[in-house]
């Protein structure tokens, strides 16, 4: 619901949360509130000051303002009608520089005269009663008509600008979204140095900014830093929105834990550079800001022209930090996702990369096909390696026409035959890059994005397509939807591998040099999001014109996992990781702002490639199975047994499929993050065990249904017991709970064998692999009947784990690594 009273005073609510803002006697908006609902009643819409429940609602904030009746000592005065008022020591809904404020600006330009400074004053306020689309952007979205928004417009006279500040309210998830626009009504070119979409001027100090930062394989490690003073930002530079850090972080005071205490949650729906940043101001307030990174941005604003910010988005819980996921969650399912994927099952895949790398052919294919068709596999995904003379990654990039010599029936006739097995078939494409060894860099050097006559620096063997010039984009969008046409291709894999360098669009710099007399030098700095708004494009076309694709994002990885990318392919692939240890951290850092259903996770080879550590199947299948689920191995060469044990994972899983892709998710204990230099955060530090356990619960919207997953890093010697804590159960619901009946093989055990073994075996002889072969070690298993209650709050006490003595299927073999999953059934 949106109040506006007599534009005066603005209420934004939510179910469980409230925004509210006031204008000040100088023209501009003090940020009043954003926390718990504010229970002031009144009706919806605009309200007459002057009536009784104007009034009412007016006097009701006033508590909620600060009273100004001097302004501090040696700040400066915003005008001689308000000598109270110094903006460095409010709370503003937006902020520009040169009036006063010191701190980081939201926006900031460089005026038709040179001038630096800027003054927005308010002006009018609208409620719409629909969410409008962005014309450039992605936006989120509602369906039902279920959001409402409120344009509020200022204007800096003596500078001919029109500011809008749009806010959008989603009380089916308790979310509120921001933009802000900028229009030239002058004469003149205006420069756009920075225009964040999103400022949150909070009262006091202290926060925990937390943000997930990483590297290539290492992506989203929970980061928490307490702000006391200065400036603390995360961000990127990159050209995407990067693994260095996501734009997805959460301000907190420090004792919020994982179901209690209070939590902002903000968003960004962008793909490109941006900035999350937290200042304390000397008074003791801590300005959040979200948006385009202003380093390296540079727009010029003609006269009459507009420009958008990306929209940004905000939640609050005090529920914890589960409470805040379950609303990100809940927003990006039903407000981000979008198209006949948006509640659709998705299938379970099997990909070649891992299995294959380059090293692909029709046979090789087919055969990795088949044993995926027999362990149940649904849809078979070839990855890179299929077009051109690609053979390594260092050519063909843009070439996307198929190898014969590898695929001699095209792409039609290996889709056929993997139709014909009755799976669906999937393929990779890297479509914003270019090889420089490539027909299409011979036919198009300039389409590349290069500063003429100067070396460049390369990354991954390849350079990035100049997704400014619209030839550019036309080019993708038309061999991309040839290539899609071509075959029966359900699935796209769309993967970008290098960040930018010299990024320098040769069409602009084209479109400088033709108006150089008409207008003045748009400036490289354009080029970054010129770039973004050309890729949103060629998605959006893309995404139109093959419905019925569906099509996961990538970028080495978790290198652009970021809203801007869900509004139009429904997953992202989270990580190159696929170590479940690895990605027990990994997927826990996603967990926190987006739901698993657009997390794509794969079970892999053992030892793993880019750990080369030995993680048990069951835990590579546990991981995976709480993301979008698939394997990414060669099954061709493995064992019965292995393959037997795969079966098995995937017929469970297709039983489970419902609840683990759109139940809801909840975190139990964590490992934290990866502990790079001992520090770790997330985990309770000091307790003994803490960090080694990771539970996660993810259960059925009407709460009939759950799985559950525990598992350890390393085993702790003498540690036997250790509890499961299922999460988000009907307290008063009668629940049967139950594991996997297994089968562990005997050397793991190694001599221990002797103990029992009538004869005395010698450890990795013949004869104990041999014996390995029949004899298995009978695994415990749990089953109980109990309330949703006794379950959530006493746990479930595991079976006695081994701990030096004696072995039985009553004792839980628990080695490294290892996990249980749990599966919670409604008994009544
Ligand atoms: C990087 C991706 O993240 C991998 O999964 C794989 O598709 C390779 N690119 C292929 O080159």
């Amino acid at each position: 619901m949106i109040q506006n009273v007599g534009n005066k005073a603005f209420i934004l609510s939510t179910p469980k949360t409230a925004y509210a803002f006031a204008l000040l006697p100088t023209g501009h908006l003090e940020h009043l509130y954003y926390g718990a609902p504010l229970q002031l009643g009144g009706p919806s819409g605009f309200i007459d000051e002057a009536s009784a429940e104007g009034s009412c609602l007016l006097a009701a904030l006033e508590p909620l303002r600060e009273k100004h009746a001097f302004a501090p000592g040696t700040s400066v005065i915003y005008d001689q009608g308000h000598p109270q008022y110094s903006l460095d020591d409010m709370r503003l809904e937006y902020s520009a520089p040169g009036k006063g404020d010191l701190r980081d600006p939201a926006l900031e330009l460089t005026n038709a005269d040179g001038s630096l400074s800027s003054d927005f004053i308010f002006e009018s306020a609208e409620i719409i009663g629909e969410k409008l689309p962005f014309k450039a952007l992605p936006g989120s979205y509602s369906e039902e008509g279920d959001a409402q928004q409120l344009c509020v417009s200022f204007l800096d006279k003596e500078n001919k600008l029109k500011l809008e500040l749009c806010y959008y309210v989603f009380e089916d998830c308790d979310v509120i979204s921001r933009s802000a626009r900028l229009v030239n009504l002058g004469d003149e070119p205006v420069s756009v140095r920075r225009i964040m979409s999103l400022q949150l001027d909070l009262d006091r100090p202290g926060y925990v900014f937390t943000g997930f930062t990483g590297a290539w394989a290492r992506e989203m490690q929970r980061t928490d830093t307490l702000l006391n003073a200065g400036r603390y930002s995360l961000g990127s530079r990159s050209g995407a929105s990067s693994h260095r850090a996501n734009p997805f972080v959460m301000l907190h005071p420090s004792d919020t834990t994982e179901d209690r205490g209070e939590v902002y949650g903000f968003n960004l729906i962008y793909s490109g550079n941006h900035l999350e940043s937290a200042e304390v101001s000397p008074f003791g307030k801590t300005r959040f800001m979200t948006g385009i990174n202003p380093e390296g941005f540079g727009w010029t604003l003609q006269p009459g022209e507009d420009f958008e910010a990306p929209e940004a988005v905000m939640a609050w819980s005090s529920d914890g930090f589960n409470g805040l996921s379950r609303s990100m969650h809940r927003f990006v399912r039903e407000h981000i996702i979008r198209g006949e994927w948006k509640h659709k099952d998705r299938p379970v895949l099997l990909n070649s990369w891992e299995a294959a790398y380059f090293d692909i052919s029709e046979s090789r294919l087919m055969k990795l096909a088949k044993a995926g068709k027999d362990a149940g596999i649904e849809l078979f995904v070839m990855d890179d390696g299929w077009f051109g003379e690609r053979n390594d990654d260092t050519s063909s990039l843009g070439d996307w026409n198929v190898n014969k010599k590898k695929l001699p029936g095209g792409l039609k006739g290996l889709a056929d035959k993997i139709n014909a097995l009755g799976m669906d078939f999937g393929i990779w494409v890297e479509p914003e890059m270019i090889s420089e060894k490539s027909e299409l860099y011979r036919k198009h050097p300039n389409w590349a994005m290069q500063i003429p006559g100067k070396d460049h620096s390369e990354g991954r063997n390849q350079r990035i397509l100049d997704l400014a010039n619209p030839a550019v984009q036309d080019f993708i969008i038309d061999k991309m939807s040839e290539v899609f046409s071509s075959a029966n291709i359900s699935y796209v894999k769309w993967d970008m591998n290098r960040p930018f360098s010299d990024a320098f669009s040769p069409w602009l710099a084209a479109q400088n040099a033709a108006a150089e007399e008409a207008r003045p030098l748009r400036g490289q700095s354009e080029t970054p999001h010129r770039y973004i708004m050309g890729l949103y494009r060629i998605m959006k076309e893309l995404t139109a014109r093959h419905p019925h694709i569906l099509f996961e994002g990538c970028a080495s990885g978790g290198n652009r996992f970021d809203l801007g990318i869900l509004s139009y392919f429904p997953q992202i692939w989270a990580s190159d990781d696929t170590d479940a240890l690895a990605r027990g951290f990994i997927q826990t850092g996603y967990s926190y702002g987006y739901p698993m259903s657009c997390v794509s996770a794969h079970v892999s080879a053992r030892p793993n490639h880019q750990t080369l550590r030995n993680t048990p199947l069951e835990t590579r299948f546990g991981v995976a199975a709480f993301g979008i689920f698939g394997y990414e191995m060669n099954f061709a060469d493995l064992p019965a047994e292995a393959m037997n044990a795969i079966k098995v994972q995937i017929e469970l899983y297709k039983k489970w499929r419902s609840v683990l892709q759109w139940g809801d998710f909840y975190r139990g204990r964590s490992f934290g993050s990866m502990p790079v230099s001992g520090v770790s955060a997330g985990a309770s530090a000091g307790i003994p065990g803490a960090g080694n356990i990771l539970e996660w619960t993810v259960v059925s919207s009407d709460r009939s249904k759950a799985v559950g997953i525990i598992m350890q890093n390393q085993v702790l010697p003498n540690w036997q017991f250790h509890s499961y804590f299922p999460k988000g159960l009907d307290p008063a619901g009668i629940y049967l709970l139950y594991g996997r009946k297994r089968k562990f093989d005997l050397r793991n055990f190694g001599d221990l064998v002797n103990t029992v073994a009538p004869v005395h075996i010698k450890s990795e002889s013949q004869i104990h692999h041999i014996l390995a072969r029949f004899v298995k070690m009978d695994g415990e298993t749990e089953e109980c009947i109990s309330s949703g209650a006794a379950l959530m709050n006493g746990g479930l006490h595991m079976k006695q784990a081994f701990g030096g003595t004696g072995y039985s299927e009553e004792v839980r073999y628990f080695q490294d690594y290892a996990c249980r999953m749990y599966f919670i059934e409604r008994s009544e």
